[in-house]
């Protein structure tokens, strides 16, 4: 078989399902797309055309091209992703983007919730070197695939400890909390097709909310006067996180939108409550 045979076995021409494909096979042969399509008449040799044709077989059903090749690129990083952790989205860099727009000190001390890969807290330290930035994970073994992707980027000025939430973290104060938490309601219908992601990483009681206002009610006694906390959530829960950073007392509360313009990020600013009253 040959290239151009092989990326004709997915999808039609132009569709997303060929581009897979094609990042699929590139991947397999380490070349880029670009020289794919410039040796289309290329035979395969017998390994290379069996992990393909695994590939396009994890593929075909509804399996993450991320975890087929064990990678996804995120920020400017390239990270490791496997079963453990969820797949970085390109919406999460709507936070990134937010968070490097605020008045933050030169060295803030940081602190990402739930880090999975340890993308926003990688994205962030690669961005600003000089941030202590702290990551946690609830579950070990997704906590060692962040530490590895530190380690892959050379980014050893972030910390990692496994905690629930606050529970695990030393007593400590913080300018910023940035956390993408589970914010997805175990009935909502998008679960069907999120199967092969851990539940762990997406689903929260209370219609999603419960862990975006445990990270808020409690993330007030970790924060500096005038330190942020910046939240992914769900397109439809920007008003009930609202609330919640209202209810906790909270200023500047204000929601960013997505690249598909849905409200996804909302931030908000733990004021010095003496200057306040
Ligand atoms: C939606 S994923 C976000 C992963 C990563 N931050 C990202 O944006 O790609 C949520 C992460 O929170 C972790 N998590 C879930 N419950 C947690 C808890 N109670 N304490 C700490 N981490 C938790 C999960 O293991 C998962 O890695």
């Amino acid at each position: 078989m040959n290239i151009a045979q092989a990326l004709n076995l997915r999808g039609e021409a132009d569709s997303y399902e060929r581009q897979e494909a094609m990042w699929l096979l590139a991947h397999i042969l380490e070349m880029n797309a670009l020289a794919l399509k410039l040796r289309l008449m290329d035979q395969l040799d017998a390994e290379h055309e069996q992990q393909y044709l695994q590939g396009l077989m994890r593929l075909s059903k509804g399996e993450p091209l991320a975890y087929v090749i064990g990678s996804q690129p995120f920020w400017t990083l390239d990270l490791n992703v496997t079963a453990d952790t969820l797949v970085p989205r390109p919406d999460t860099e709507v936070l990134i983007e937010t968070v490097l727009a605020l008045d933050l000190p030169f060295s803030a001390s940081v602190v990402d919730m739930g880090t999975g890969t340890g993308a926003i807290a990688l994205a962030l330290a690669s961005e600003r070197p000089d941030w202590r930035v702290l990551a946690t994970d609830i579950y070990y073994p997704t906590l060692e695939v962040a530490q590895g992707n530190a380690l892959k980027h050379g980014l050893n000025q972030v910390e990692f400890i496994c905690s629930a939430w606050f529970n695990a973290i030393p007593s400590q104060k913080f300018d910023l909390i940035v956390s993408n938490p589970p914010y997805i309601d175990a009935e909502d219908i998008h679960m069907q097709q999120l199967h092969h992601e851990p539940r762990r990483a997406l689903v929260a009681p209370e219609q999603g909310l419960a862990d975006l206002r445990d990270i808020i009610v409690q993330g007030k006694n970790w924060l500096n006067p005038n330190g942020w906390i910046v939240l992914e959530h769900g397109y439809d829960q920007a008003k009930a996180v609202q609330a919640i950073f209202g209810e906790a007392r909270f200023s500047h509360i204000q929601t960013v939108q997505d690249y598909g313009n849905n409200d996804r990020v909302t931030l908000a600013q733990w004021c010095d409550q003496l200057v306040l009253n």
